[in-house]
């Protein structure tokens, strides 16, 4: 690709149609923010240096949204237009020559490729610039391609500005482009705002290279619909659609069993192991790794975590941050959290939550439990209902329980606690002390039995007249 293409992405506008108090480049589809969609399709064809992002509503944000990405920004103090937009960056852009490629940043699903066509197709000309257009069944809101009887670009007229003749046009302006910076940083002085909307249009740096005496190619895109700008929700919930809906299709070709795929939601950069059968309704979310062979149930949430091979997550389980190695087996309705980290064939079951805390080998928690800032051994036995107490009221403490112990059912371990290799803690109890590596501990009161209580009671209560009751 030419190293003097120099890529800038409109990102200023607050996009008044979405109705939102969130500028509209920071509003996400296919699980990651316009801008971040529109800066990784720039950075495919130039390098970080020669990206620059325009920014204006909400910059620190959309900076914020990118920064780390090494583009460089410009900014626009006042929205008074897309072609006043390119100006802004006028002091650095002017130095840099060569081609200057803009498009805007609510446009989420330009493909890389379609950049490489329209670079290509202008360094093959003596034209001054070349813009993608596209033959759309309904071209409103768009600009209109308007062209000569020899078919060749004069100008594009924005909808609010178009007659009646110029608005029947279907030929649209999808708003990438691609100019000899030379030429149009010559003729961009010559920007007026003198439309309706008193904005300086991009769009008339076609009319005014052409009257300069400079041709301006078209490149007709192929696939319109990757290319449509995002400007309310409808077209939000459209994109994001579309990007679900190849990242599921990328999948399944590579081996993924995808059930009811159209429920499923994968967001771009999640990976997922062949033999992988997912449920409908799952989400598997942000940087998510997930192996070979696992099976991810119906209505499961997977963030951000990593799965080894034949890891079981079963239906309407949370799993964040979290870490599960093979042979796990987590849900239904599971809970895992903030670094959780189940070690391999370890069973977590139903309405179990795990907050920091590691899970040993083959070690079962399998009903009803809340471990938290717990370290617990290999092939230990948490029994239903058992809490950590990891909270003070101040400060968070931690349990470790040693390999092999058995916690039985309803026991509530007060941290910092210690249980030690496979020591016994009977039902019920209240543990507030460390327990020596194969000790029975019991923190309950003792049990009494009275003989013969019910039965006297059963007796007086029935010799009672009814209305002492
Ligand atoms: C624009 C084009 C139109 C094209 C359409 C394709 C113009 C005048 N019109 O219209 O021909 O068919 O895109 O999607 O260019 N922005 C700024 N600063 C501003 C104004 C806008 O940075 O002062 C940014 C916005 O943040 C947005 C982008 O430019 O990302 C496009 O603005 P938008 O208002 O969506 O333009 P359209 O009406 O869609
Ligand atoms: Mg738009």
């Amino acid at each position: 690709m030419d190293s003097r293409a120099t890529v800038v992405i409109l990102a200023a506008g607050l996009g008044t149609r979405m109705k939102s108090r969130q500028a509209k480049v920071l509003h996400q589809a296919g699980g990651r923010k316009l801008i971040e969609h529109t800066v990784d399709t720039a950075l495919q064809i130039a390098s970080p240096e020669r990206v620059f992002v325009v920014v204006g509503h909400q910059a620190d944000k959309v900076r914020d949204a990118v920064g780390g990405r090494g583009v460089k920004f410009i900014e626009q103090m006042e929205q008074k237009g897309t072609g006043h937009a390119v100006t802004s960056g006028r002091a650095v852009l002017s130095q840099l020559g060569g081609l200057l490629i803009i498009y805007y940043g609510d446009c989420p699903l330009i493909p890389a490729d379609v950049l490489r066509a329209l670079v290509e197709k202008q360094s093959q000309s003596n034209d001054a610039g070349t813009i993608v257009t596209a033959m759309l069944d309904d071209p409103t809101g768009y600009g209109r391609v308007i062209r000569d009887a020899k078919g060749s670009v004069q100008a594009v007229v924005e909808q609010r500005a178009g007659t009646p003749e110029q608005l029947a046009i279907r030929e649209g302006n999808v708003g990438i482009y691609c100019f000899q910076a030379e030429a149009f940083w010559k003729h961009s002085g010559e920007l007026r705002p003198n439309n309706p909307a008193r904005e300086y249009y991009l769009t008339d740096m076609v009319e005014l290279l052409v009257r300069a005496g400079h041709a301006i190619g078209a490149l007709r895109a192929q696939h319109p619909a990757d290319l449509m700008g995002i400007n309310n929700r409808l077209e939000l919930a459209a994109a994001d659609r579309t990007f679900r809906d190849r990242k599921v299709r990328e999948l399944m070709i590579d081996g993924v069993t995808i059930q009811k795929p159209e429920t499923v939601s994968v967001d771009a950069q999640a990976r997922i192991g062949i033999d992988t059968v997912i449920e409908p309704f799952a989400q598997i979310l942000g940087s998510t790794v997930i192996g070979e062979n696992c099976h991810i149930g119906a209505g499961s949430i997977v963030r951000d975590s990593t799965l080894a091979d034949d890891v079981e997550v079963h239906a309407f389980s949370s799993i964040d941050a979290s870490r599960l190695e093979s042979g796990a087996r987590v849900g239904p309705y599971a809970r895992l959290r903030m670094g959780a980290h189940v070690e391999p064939g370890a069973h977590v079951g139903n309405f179990v939550e795990l907050k920091k805390t590691r899970l040993g080998a083959g070690a079962k928690a399998m009903h009803l439990a809340y471990l938290g800032d717990a370290a617990i051994g290999a092939g230990v036995n948490i029994g239903a209902g058992t809490i950590t107490c990891n909270y003070d009221g101040i400060a968070k403490h931690p349990t470790h329980i040693g390999k092999g112990a058995f916690v039985g059912s309803n026991s509530t371990l007060v941290a910092p606690v210690e249980i030690g290799e496979g020591a016994y803690l009977g039902a019920g109890s209240v543990i507030t002390e460390g327990v020596p590596a194969d000790a029975l501990a019991l923190g309950r009161a003792r049990q009494l039995n009275k003989d013969g209580w019910a039965r006297k009671r059963r007796e007086k209560t029935q010799k009672e007249p009814l209305n002492n009751r």
